[in-house]
């Protein structure tokens, strides 16, 4: 009896792994979602890492998954208008760069402002309202790229292209995502 008992008990801590290995399973269900998610998008890698980033996405359904991207876009976007901000406080540029600079700025403004829209959108479940606001983010980071290359002598800034090509490719990521919502 005392032998049947300790067995039992062996039984019960050895199952005590599984517990760990079946709540590991449930991530990994949601694991395949974000992958089967992300795998609709233009730009799977990216949207995956960016969603992994947050914490919250293991519990996330398809649409909070939208709503990370949403908002690691708009984080994206302030951060660039802050980044021109100070590069238009620059002193020692032409009068013709801090026109340009002064121009994107406001542009990504209106890209973060976009942004803020869509997850207003998404708020009240408006998902082709929000596909159209992050539609329209794209183009405001393109504008400035237009506007710089259209003037000869001035040199788009490696840093900016960098920012412009991420902010393009998270607002593509997140229309991917919501068109399958919609
Ligand atoms: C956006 O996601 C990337 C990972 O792809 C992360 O490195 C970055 O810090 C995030 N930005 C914000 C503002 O959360
Ligand atoms: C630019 O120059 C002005 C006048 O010399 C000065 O007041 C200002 O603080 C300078 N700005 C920066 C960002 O260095």
């Amino acid at each position: 009896m005392a032998s049947a008992t300790h067995f039992l008990l062996a039984l019960l801590l050895l199952s005590f792994p599984y517990f760990f290995l079946q709540s590991s399973l449930f991530v990994s269900a949601d694991q395949e979602l974000i992958q089967k998610t992300c795998q609709g998008t233009k730009y799977p890698d990216l949207c995956i890492s960016t969603i992994q980033y947050d914490p919250s996405s293991s519990t996330a359904d398809k649409k909070g998954l939208a709503v990370i991207v949403l908002h690691n876009a708009t984080a994206t976007a302030t951060a660039t208008y802050m980044y021109l901000s100070n590069e238009g406080a620059k002193n020692g540029t032409s009068p013709e760069f801090q026109k340009v600079i002064k121009y994107c700025t406001d542009k990504y403004g209106y890209a973060r402002n976009a942004l803020d829209g869509s997850l207003q959108d998404m708020a009240s479940d408006q998902y082709d309202d929000a596909a159209l606001e992050a539609s329209a983010a794209v183009e405001y980071p393109k504008s400035c790229y237009d506007e710089f290359t259209m003037r000869s002598g001035l040199t788009y800034p490696v840093e900016l292209a960098q920012r412009e090509k991420v902010l393009e490719h998270l607002c593509e990521v997140a229309v991917g995502i919501l068109s399958l919502l919609s």
